[in-house]
């Protein structure tokens, strides 16, 4: 889609500064890494903070200044602080706006975790945030992703994280699974 330089120009001025920022938080990100050994939940903590910031700024540019509308319907609210795993639909890119927007609401946008595609590490800045903040990096070869995937959960099993893992149920035996849906309008 070719855009005008009048909204690339628009695209440099949103884009950039979050960029500068996300180039600090990789930064931030890094400095944790050597103390997770001795302070797992504390890093996992602040890791998550950090990453509040960054994700709720994207979700600024793409809400207030790009004007999308995100109907979130369901016929329960997920409680604040409730952690869950959400299987999307990913019929789209545009989809983690979505889980985000829910997260958000829930007070657990800093403690979503991606199942990201491997090839994500090498996006310039994201990448190595990802990463460093303990996404889950998957390369949809389970030989591979199985180390991965038990050295995620482990985290959340024994050591009670909260997280909110990319629609959500709470906990069996609590409440009937909210059924719900998030629907955007893509900002023209
Ligand atoms: C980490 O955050 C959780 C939830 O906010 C809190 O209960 C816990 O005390 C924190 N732990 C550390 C070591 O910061
Ligand atoms: C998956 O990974 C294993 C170990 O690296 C490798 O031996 C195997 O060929 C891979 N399978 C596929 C389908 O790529």
């Amino acid at each position: 889609m070719p855009f005008s330089p009048l909204a690339q120009l628009r695209g440099l001025v949103l884009l950039l500064p979050w960029t500068a920022y996300l180039l600090g938080a990789d930064v931030a990100l890094s400095l944790l890494l050597p103390l997770k050994l001795l302070f797992p939940t504390l890093v996992f903590n602040a890791s998550s903070l950090i990453a509040n910031s960054v994700w709720a700024w994207v979700q600024r540019i793409f809400v207030t200044w790009n004007h999308a509308s995100i109907i979130v319907s369901s016929n329960q609210r997920l409680p604040k602080g409730e952690s869950a795993i959400v299987v999307a639909n990913h019929v789209s890119w545009t989809d983690f706006y979505l889980i985000q927007e829910v997260a958000q609401r829930s007070g657990m946008l800093g403690r979503c975790r991606w199942f990201a595609k491997n090839s994500l590490r090498w996006v310039p800045f994201l990448g190595w945030g990802l990463w460093a903040m303990g996404m889950p990096l998957v390369s949809r070869n389970w030989t591979r992703d199985e180390r991965e995937l038990e050295k995620v959960f482990r985290g959340v099993v024994q050591k009670k994280w909260p997280v909110s893992k990319a629609p959500a149920s709470p906990p069996p035996n609590t409440s009937p699974a909210p059924s719900g849906a998030a629907t955007t309008t893509a900002p023209s």
